[in-house]
């Protein structure tokens, strides 16, 4: 459920929905999904994080040079990013991080919250601690790939695939050391147990000093979890589901996605988020009834039903009014006959700044033929096409009838 959603809804072109969409607006498989409040952040094999308000994207970030692995929100509105390339970016509002640094030799796996900043783990078996303010510190983790990193009592428990489960005291010392029986996936906690998502298609849980329980789930790889008070939720390679019981491990509900792989999961009350190889983020009820309508904001079609079903996959980031509304894009009002990247008040990359493109309905419709990584490279818009020239054609007359 969306609460207290602060969203400017615009009264002519789009009909306000408080109802739970799905996030479309990577242009690859979603990596890693964090939530704070109705913030969701999200990485992706594009290279991009997002920053999704409600229903729509606010803010898209591009620093790394492969997958964003790893994604949490810091205090004073900050965001980190962390990716296969073994950089951690701290993000404000703006277009260029505040920082952008290699803290790792290989990709980062995971991130837990750390004293204000942050843990982060990597496959090269280090965590790196960092409080926010002074030099980062680093903890010889585990032998080989640590798979996944948690904030556990006063300081932290990783899982790698030396078969282990460490747990970290607040100072950074090691604590116990629990074997496990097959390679770690993914680890969680809800502040009273670790569950640890089992390359066996088992989940375990784990409490410090008491026998480990688990429940077989498949026979594939299980790849994510979350937890909470209430419940645990576990995915796999094909897009299955299942949420469990926190105390019991009794299956409670199993669903599939049709997702592909999901990689990513959040908790959040009686909301389940998927971030699945589709490159989209879906919402579920805890029965595992779909939520989102499976697209973009709806809008007036304009007498052109085609381009305005086009045009809901630019919503997210796109208005159509002379204010951007705080969309993670530039709003596209009267963008025919504008020169790229001149939309009043948008914090434009420096790649579009410096290019002299005017918007046609023609070079538009090349965008999306091309794609914006061949048209525009540099741009922070996520990686897209529209294959079909009529569907091309239905979006720029949609526009012109729509952003003008
Ligand atoms: C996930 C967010 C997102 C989605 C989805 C998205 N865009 Fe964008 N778009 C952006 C961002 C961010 C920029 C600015 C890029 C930069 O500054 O590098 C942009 C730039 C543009 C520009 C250049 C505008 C200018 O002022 O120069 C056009 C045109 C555009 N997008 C059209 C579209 C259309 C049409 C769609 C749907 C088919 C779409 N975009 C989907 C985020 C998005």
């Amino acid at each position: 459920m969306i609460r207290g959603l602060a969203l400017s809804v615009t009264v002519a072109l789009i009909a306000a929905t408080a109802v739970a969409q799905d996030l479309r607006g990577h242009g690859g498989p979603v990596r890693a999904l964090a939530m704070q409040g109705v913030t969701i952040y999200s990485g992706s094999f594009d290279t991009r994080a997002i920053v999704w308000e409600g229903t729509v994207a606010r803010q898209v970030t591009r620093a790394h040079a492969g997958a964003v692995t790893a994604v949490l929100p810091l205090p004073d509105g900050r965001f980190a990013s962390g990716g296969q390339d073994g950089h951690v970016a701290i993000w404000g509002a703006g277009v260029n991080p505040l920082s952008f640094e290699k803290w790792h030799d290989l990709p980062v796996a995971d991130f837990a919250p750390w004293r204000g900043g942050l843990a982060s783990a990597s496959w090269d078996g280090q965590i790196a601690l960092w409080d926010g303010t002074s030099e980062r510190r680093y903890l010889d983790g585990h032998d080989g790939q640590i798979t996944g990193l948690v904030a556990f009592g006063d300081g932290l428990a990783s899982v790698g695939a030396d078969l282990r489960l460490r747990l970290w005291r607040a100072d950074g010392t090691p604590g116990p050391v629990v074997d496990l029986a097959a390679p770690p996936a993914d680890l969680a906690t809800n502040g009273q147990a670790l569950f640890i998502a089992g390359a066996d298609g088992f989940l375990r849980r784990v409490v410090p000093g008491a026998p480990t329980t688990e429940v077989e789930l498949t026979t594939r790889p299980l790849l994510g979890i979350a937890a909470d008070h209430d419940l645990i939720a576990v995915s796999d390679l094909t897009g299955q589901i299942w949420l469990l019981d926190p105390e019991t491990l009794e299956i409670r509900a199993n669903f599939s996605t049709g997702q592909g792989a999901v990689w990513a999961l959040v908790l959040s009350g009686d909301e389940v988020l998927t971030g699945g190889n589709d490159g989209w983020i879906r919402r579920w009820t805890v029965d595992g009834t779909a939520l989102g309508s499976g697209a973009g904001l709806p809008h007036p079609t304009l007498n052109n039903p085609r381009g305005a079903e086009v045009f809901r996959a630019c919503a997210v980031c796109h208005s159509l009014t002379p204010d951007d509304e705080q969309r993670a894009g530039p709003t596209l009002y009267r963008v025919f006959g504008r020169k790229i990247g001149t939309a009043e008040g948008f914090d434009y990359s420096d790649a579009l700044r410096g290019m002299d493109i005017v918007w046609t309905p023609e070079t538009v419709a090349e965008l999306f033929e091309f794609g914006p990584t061949a048209y525009t490279p540099g741009s922070r818009m996520p990686e897209q096409r529209i294959p079909s020239a009529s569907d091309r054609q239905a979006l720029v007359d949609f526009l012109q009838r729509a952003a003008r």
